[in-house]
């Protein structure tokens, strides 16, 4: 039986992240072609390794998706290459955290705001106006859990991520009656190769999967997910 993503463009934004990566081999599974942001070329070079048979179905653009221009001129090659882009995953986040606010520079400030917030923002600027055109789309911005929990020491973080989940409940407001669906997704600690290096006395076996949450994306993306628009889905279990 055909996939529901067979014939589907599908970008992901962060694609060979932690996170980004498996969903991006989701997609693939499931006959998309997926389109992925990169910075490092080693990076993307694995994941087409990893893609194995379906590699042919997998691009890569070196982007710094906080850059207006280059998000443009990325989206202009993908319509020049498909003629259309139904997906954006935005993967894209970073953290930055363990300091009271008094003690956070005004450059974490910043970082935090360019990759959480700020990258969201051109993605959906440049991606939305072609999922008009078409009818139809679905994006996810990945979130978090401290968008809606604000511990001591993530001031930024937390800030960042509260700041994406409003500005992507206010797309989603701007998106009612177009066809274009929008939702976020709200992790807490994924258990990514980075987490473990970074926490290695932690219980691994408690943290979500990577693969668990690509599912909770393809869903969110998938016909089922028909009429969840505007959603902040919490992907963290019961941890
Ligand atoms: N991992 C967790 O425990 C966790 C928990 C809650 C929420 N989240 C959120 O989940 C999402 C994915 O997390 P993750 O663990 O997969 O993070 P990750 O492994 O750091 O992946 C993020 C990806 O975004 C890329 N990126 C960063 N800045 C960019 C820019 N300016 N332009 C283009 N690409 C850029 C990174 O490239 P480089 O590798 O070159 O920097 C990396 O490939 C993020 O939004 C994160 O905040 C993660």
């Amino acid at each position: 039986m055909e996939s529901q993503f067979g014939g589907k463009v599908v970008l992901i934004a962060g694609g060979t992240g932690g996170l980004g990566r498996v969903t991006a081999l989701s997609f693939l599974r499931e006959s998309a072609t997926v389109v992925v942001t990169y910075r490092d070329q080693r990076e993307f070079a694995a994941l087409k390794d990893q893609a194995a048979e379906f590699s042919s179905s997998l691009e890569g653009h070196r982007v710094d998706a906080t850059n207006e221009d280059e998000v443009g001129q990325m989206v202009r090659m993908i319509l020049s290459a498909h003629s259309r882009l139904d997906i954006l995953v935005n993967a894209i986040g970073g953290y930055a955290g363990g300091s009271p606010l008094w003690l956070t520079s005004p450059e974490v400030f910043d970082r935090m705001l360019a990759l959480n917030l700020r990258a969201g923002f051109v993605l959906s600027r440049a991606v939305v106006p072609v999922m008009l055109k078409q009818g139809s789309g679905s994006i996810v911005n990945v979130s978090s859990k401290a968008a809606l929990d604000h511990a001591a020491g993530a001031a930024a973080y937390a800030a960042s991520k509260a700041a994406s989940l409003a500005m992507t409940d206010c797309l989603a407001a701007d998106l009612k009656g177009t066809g274009v669906r929008v939702n976020s997704i709200l992790p807490s600690i994924i258990d990514t190769e980075a987490n473990r290096q970074a926490m290695p006395d932690a219980d691994f076996s408690k943290w979500p999967k990577p693969e668990q949450i690509a599912n909770v994306i393809l869903f969110l993306c998938g016909d089922g997910a028909a009429l969840i628009h505007g959603a902040a889905m919490p992907v963290y279990g019961q941890s």
